[in-house]
C-alpha cells in the first residue's frame, strides 16, 4: 500500500491517477472553496479523490460529490473517504452524463488534457461556480494550431504572451458555452502555472448578463515582426502593423474581459495553509492590471539592441507618464500596460 499525505488528507493512489505536481493547483482550490463558503461541490473527474477530499476536510464543505468513470477509482475514493473519516457521495458516471443530469453549486473540472468536451454539460450543471483546469497548453497557446481550433472554436497564436493567450482562449469558450444557456461568467482568479491553465468562474444566470458577457469577446491583431498587438471587437483580415508595416495575424475569438477579481483573490489569501509559492502567485494575480496581454521585456531589448535594465524601472516610467502598468504572473519578463509599443520602448530604453 502506498499512502501519501497531501494537506490534511492521507490517501492511497494505487490504480488511480495522481500528479503531485498539481499540489499548488489543489492548494489554491481549497483556499477558494473555503473563502467562497461553498456548501455543495462536485469533483467531476476525481481519480483518487484527493481534490474533493481536501475540499471536504480542509475547506469544510458539507456536501461533496466525487465522480469518476473508472470503477477502480471509485472503490479507491470510497476507501480514501473512510480512511479520513469523511462522508461524501461517490458516483461512477461518465461526467458528461452526470453534468447533464444534475446541478451542483460548484463544479470542478480537472480532466486529462482538454476540458472542452465537458464545458457544455458543466455550464448547465454549475449553479454558481465553475472551476476549470486545462493541461492541453499546446493547442491553447497556438503550438498545435488545428487542435486549438477544433477544441476551442478559436484561432490561437503562438506569441510571446502565449500563456495569457491560452487562458483567454479557454475563457472564451467557457463564456460562449455559458451564454448558450443564458448564463454569464465573472472570472475570479485565473492563473497559468507550469503547463496548465486554471480558472475560477462565478456563474450568473440571466440572458442580459450573458449578452453583456459576450460583449467582452474579441480578437487580437498581432504583429509577428515587432511584437505589438491591438485588441479588436470584430475580426478583420490580416492588415499592416501600424508601427513597422509588417503583415499582422489575427487570434480569436477570445475573452478580453477581466480575468482576476482582486477581492476574491485577497479573500483566498487569508487561507492559513497557503504555501509561500501560492501566496506569491495569488498576490501577483491580485495586483495585475486588467489589460489583456503583455509585452516581453527581453524580446523588446533584443530587438532594440539594448541591455535589459530593471523591469520595475520600466513599469515606474510608464506609470509616471500616465499609463497603467504592472507585472504579471504569466511571465517574470512580462509588462502589462495600456501603453502602445512606442511608449513601452521609450520606457525600456535607458535615459
Ligand atoms: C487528471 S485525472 C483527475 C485528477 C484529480 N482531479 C486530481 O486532482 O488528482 C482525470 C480522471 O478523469 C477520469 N475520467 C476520464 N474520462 C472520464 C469521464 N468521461 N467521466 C468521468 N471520469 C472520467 C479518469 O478515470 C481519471 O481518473
Ligand atoms: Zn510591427
Amino acid at each position: 500500500m502506498n499512502l501519501i499525505t497531501e494537506g490534511a488528507i492521507t490517501f492511497e493512489t494505487e490504480g488511480a491517477f495522481y500528479n503531485p505536481k498539481m499540489l499548488l493547483n489543489r492548494d489554491i482550490g481549497v483556499a477558494m472553496a473555503h473563502s467562497l463558503g461553498l456548501s455543495d461541490y462536485l469533483d467531476a473527474l476525481s481519480a483518487s479523490g484527493i481534490r474533493g477530499l481536501r475540499v471536504a476536510k480542509e475547506a469544510g464543505v458539507e456536501k461533496v460529490t466525487l465522480n469518476d468513470v473508472s470503477p477502480q477509482a471509485c472503490r479507491l475514493i470510497e476507501q480514501n473517504l473512510s480512511r479520513n473519516g469523511l462522508v461524501g457521495r461517490v458516483t461512477c458516471s461518465d461526467a458528461h452524463v452526470l453534468l447533464h443530469e444534475q446541478h451542483f453549486q460548484a463544479v470542478d473540472l480537472d480532466p486529462f488534457g482538454s476540458p472542452s468536451s465537458y464545458l457544455s454539460a458543466a455550464s448547465r450543471s454549475a449553479l454558481s461556480y465553475l472551476f476549470i483546469t486545462a493541461t492541453d497548453t499546446a493547442p491553447l497557446c497556438g503550438a498545435h494550431l488545428n487542435s486549438g481550433i477544433r477544441k476551442y472554436l478559436a484561432r490561437p497564436l503562438r506569441t510571446v504572451y502565449h500563456r495569457e493567450m491560452g487562458a483567454r482562449i479557454l475563457l472564451g469558450l467557457a463564456a460562449r458555452e455559458l451564454a448558450r444557456l443564458d448564463k454569464a461568467m465573472q472570472p475570479m482568479l485565473t492563473h497559468v502555472t507550469d503547463h496548465y491553465v486554471r480558472t475560477y468562474l462565478c456563474v450568473i444566470k440571466g440572458a442580459k448578463a450573458a449578452d453583456k458577457c459576450l460583449e467582452k469577446m474579441g480578437y487580437v491583431e498581432h504583429c509577428p515582426s515587432c511584437g505589438s498587438f491591438v485588441l479588436l471587437e470584430k475580426p478583420q483580415p490580416g492588415g499592416e502593423c501600424r508601427y513597422c508595416a509588417a503583415r499582422t495575424t489575427l487570434a480569436g475569438p477570445l475573452w478580453l474581459g477581466e480575468i482576476q477579481e482582486a477581492q476574491a483573490i485577497e479573500s483566498a489569501l487569508n487561507w492559513k495553509d497557503l504555501s509561500r509559492r501560492a501566496v506569491k502567485l495569488l498576490s501577483t494575480c491580485a495586483s495585475e492590471i486588467e489589460v489583456p496581454m503583455y509585452y516581453d521585456h527581453h524580446s523588446i531589448c533584443e530587438r532594440l539592441h539594448i541591455t535589459p535594465g530593471k523591469i520595475d524601472d520600466a513599469i515606474e516610467r510608464l506609470k509616471n507618464s500616465g499609463h497603467k502598468a504592472s507585472r504579471t504572473h504569466f511571465s517574470g519578463l512580462g509588462i502589462k500596460t495600456d501603453a502602445a509599443m512606442p511608449e513601452v520602448e521609450a520606457a525600456i530604453r535607458p535615459a
